[in-house]
């Protein structure tokens, strides 16, 4: 047994490595919930972030034997990792659950999916191993998504002492969807995520579509697993403290200057978007809708530009490299087709910077957040924070985020490119105080729950729940 006493494991983990060329490694620190979450426990309380190597870099560290303080990297065979991470995890189960596949030709089943399988397999085995080598007797341990569904059973094998969790930051498919999946499989990642004390889902959605799946195969349904729905926001403090450095001040001039103004002088309004090049984040119905917008009112033509920034995501994947081609190739007709000598009706940026997003979501008059499906989505929450006279927000009803944020967001069907359009006009109409009142109700109702809570509130549970049976 190990020394931890609160223990986290995902597959990206909060720190990366790269080999510069003078072969040193540099480091680089994520963000994100979990990463506040335990550091709000503090230096002291014996916790260990379990993660995998994912690069060259961090392969490298592991083998230099670099590491920070409280984080291990396990060292998965890259070709392993690759068919676990991109093989299963990204186009097998991350489609299952956003409901993504192309029915007539996709998903198939067939031997290349069980031999993939195999390295999923051998990918939660590892870090189901090294949990159970490294976790002091009774310890908490907090399992992270869909890249790790086998791992609460399989370490409730190896340590039936653990108080084991598991949170799921996506979706869960509705049983009819899930049922897509071989039986077996389905089984072993139900049965597999059932080995967990406590689970955890974003909204009340997910959890219920989870144990619908689970009452659709079990007897016993959950069995004595028991499910808690905690909604995760940003961490507004640091968001706001951080939108105010002069690199965002920088980037908001740039910004401004790519949009210019209107003819009759006054600045150009904006729709603001801002994701990971993802097929669930629907960018491509996105441009489509901004089109229908422009015909159906061409009073907003020069007088409006649709910001929207898609960050490399998952480019391994064909489907994904297509799709990022695609929104290019929309983006650039759309500009041919309605732009004019003055006016850029779409302003598309590629390249990460986190900093650019900031001054994005500072100016932002509409921010447009139009997912297929999405577990919480923290971009519709985050703009409202951000934003410096309040933005209207078009919203997806689809995303866990449209739960907590109803009220004063602007719903749509995110399939529906006419509807969309006109939630648009709708957003791009409602008046300055109005827009205002509502930004705030939005931004109160976005950071209710902040991060290091989230994860607080979990861990609590997770530790005052009755002890294992064993
Ligand atoms: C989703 C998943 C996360 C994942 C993130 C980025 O939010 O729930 O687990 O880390 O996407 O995806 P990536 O594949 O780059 O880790």
């Amino acid at each position: 047994h190990g020394a931890a006493k609160v223990l986290v494991a995902s597959n990206r983990g909060p720190v990366s490595y790269e080999v510069g060329d003078d072969g040193s490694l540099n480091s680089k620190r994520g963000g994100g919930g979990v990463v506040s979450g335990l550091s709000a426990i503090g230096p002291d309380a014996g916790a260990l972030w379990v993660c995998s190597a994912l690069s060259d870099g961090d392969r490298e560290a592991v083998r230099r034997g670099v590491g920070e303080e409280g984080v291990r990297m396990l060292p998965i065979p890259a070709d392993v990792h690759a068919d676990a991470y991109n093989g299963i995890a990204n186009s097998v189960l991350w489609f299952v659950h956003h409901m993504l596949y192309q029915t007539p030709l996709e998903p198939v089943f067939d031997a290349e999916f069980r031999r993939r399988w195999a390295s999923y397999e051998a990918y939660n085995r590892a870090f189901a191993e090294a949990l159970a080598g490294q976790a002091a007797p009774g310890a908490a341990v907090l399992v992270q998504d869909y890249h790790l569904t086998l791992v609460p059973g399989m370490l409730r094998e190896l340590r039936p002492d653990l108080r084991i969790g598991h949170f799921s930051h996506t979706p869960w498919a509705p049983p009819e969807y899930f049922r897509m999946l071989p039986d077996d499989i389905a089984e072993q990642v139900l049965r597999g995520m059932l080995g967990a004390d406590r689970l955890g889902f974003l909204t009340r959605r997910w959890a219920d579509a989870f144990e619908a799946c689970c009452s659709a195969r079990f007897a016993d349904g959950l069995g004595g697993t028991r499910i808690g729905v905690h909604g995760l926001g940003p961490d507004a403090d640091f968001l706001r403290e951080r939108s105010h450095r002069a690199d965002v001040a920088e980037r908001m001039a740039a910004l401004r200057e790519e949009i210019g103004s209107a003819p009759d002088g006054t600045a150009r309004r904006t729709i603001v978007r801002v994701d990971r090049t993802e097929l669930s984040k629907n960018i491509v119905r996105g441009l489509l809708s901004y089109r229908q917008l422009l015909d159906d009112h061409p009073e907003w033509r020069e007088r409006v530009v649709h910001v929207a920034f898609a960050y490399p995501s998952r480019q391994d994947l064909a489907v994904y490299r297509d799709y990022t081609a695609e929104v290019q190739r929309l983006a650039d007709e759309l500009n041919s087709r309605y732009g004019t000598p003055g006016w850029t009706p779409v302003v598309l940026h590629v390249k990460d910077d986190f900093a650019r997003s900031l001054a994005a979501y500072r100016l932002a008059d509409v921010a447009l957040v139009n997912p297929i499906r999405d577990g919480m989505n923290l971009v519709a929450k985050e703009v409202p924070v951000v934003s410096d006279e309040g933005c209207a927000l078009v919203l997806s009803r689809e995303a866990g985020a449209y739960e907590e944020l109803a009220e004063d967001a602007i719903a749509v069907n995110p399939y529906d490119v006419i509807g969309t359009a006109r939630a648009l006009h709708e957003a791009l109409s409602v008046p300055p105080e109005e827009r205002a009142e509502r930004s705030k109700r939005l931004a109160a109702a976005a950071t209710a729950l902040p991060p290091a809570q989230w994860f607080l509130d979990q861990l609590h549970a997770l530790e005052e729940q009755p002890g294992p049976a064993a």
